[in-house]
């Protein structure tokens, strides 16, 4: 447990399906004592059920509909966040897009979505949040999701790989520039871990490859030291350590969460 995080406020984007991510992350900061703004893209219908299922864990959460790719709606959900809570002390940029293809199949508007999604959007969320941290003068902890797409190269994923690799380049910048303020920024770099997105990759890429998806489920976790896919829940605890105190002097790292699926 982290006691520091008790009572503090924390911003997830891209909470929309229960075996997300994101979902992991808000649960296991509500464990942790923290109030809740859960925001994704899809109809506040899907985004509710979850805030629901915190708050009748004894937790304290609201749904948001936000288009983190839109300014006019992120800086909406941050004024939502603070009139409800008073503050925030935490964003989670979680929210993600992967649209995966041959190299030579992409088409411009792919990289688009995924750009504005994935670095625009965190730039987005991270601006408006240090905004009105600073204004507060809240001692904020942010914590972006890259990915080992992002450090190693994997056919079919150049936009993605791309985009995460920006990622951990937004990271360190905003850390480089941030911390001198108050403002710690982090990130989280997973392996393969069983979501809706995981899962629609492997779907596609097993059609692609003439294979089945429980073929490459095998050979990613042989490929593994620790022979598993990771969990959600893996990713969250980490996410937990560098929203608290505990990282205190952690800032511009993005640690790998793969089982030691490649070490650096
Ligand atoms: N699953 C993995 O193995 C894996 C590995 C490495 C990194 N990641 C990263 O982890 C994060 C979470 O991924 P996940 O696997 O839970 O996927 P997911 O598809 O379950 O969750 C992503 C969520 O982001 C939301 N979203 C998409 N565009 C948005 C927008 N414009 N505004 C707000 N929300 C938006 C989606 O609606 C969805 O609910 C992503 O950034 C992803 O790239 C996942």
């Amino acid at each position: 447990m982290y006691e520091d995080l008790n009572g503090k406020t924390a911003i997830v984007t891209g909470v929309g399906s229960r075996r997300g991510m994101g979902f992991a992350i808000a649960t296991r900061l509500s464990k942790e004592g923290c109030r809740l703004l859960l925001a994704d893209v899809r109809a506040l219908d899907a985004i509710e059920p979850l805030a629901d299922c915190i708050r009748s864990a004894g937790g304290i959460a609201e749904a948001f509909q936000c288009d983190i790719a839109d300014e006019t709606s992120v800086r909406s959900m941050v004024d939502h966040a603070i009139s409800s809570f008073g503050q925030v002390d935490i964003l989670i940029n979680n929210a993600g897009i992967l649209r995966a293809k041959a190299f030579l199949d992409y088409l411009p508007s792919d990289w688009d979505l995924m750009y504005n999604v994935m670095v625009k959007g965190s730039f987005l969320c991270t601006k408006s949040v240090a905004e009105k941290m600073l204004e507060k003068h809240i001692p904020g902890a942010i914590v972006n999701l890259s990915s080992m797409g992002g450090k190693r190269v994997f056919p079919g994923e150049a936009a993605y790989g791309t985009c995460k690799r920006a990622v951990l380049h937004l990271t360190q910048a905003a850390a480089a520039e941030l911390s001198p303020l108050g403002i710690r920024v982090n990130g989280v770099a997973p392996g393969d871990h069983w979501t809706d997105m995981l899962e629609q990759c492997f779907r596609e890429m097993a059609e692609r490859e003439g294979r089945t998806v429980e073929d490459l489920i095998a050979e990613s976790e042989a490929e593994t030291p620790m022979r598993r896919m990771g969990t959600t829940e893996d990713v969250a605890n980490v996410c937990a350590f560098l929203a608290s105190d505990q990282s205190s002097f952690v800032t511009g790292q993005v640690i790998n969460v793969n089982g030691g699926f490649f070490m650096e």
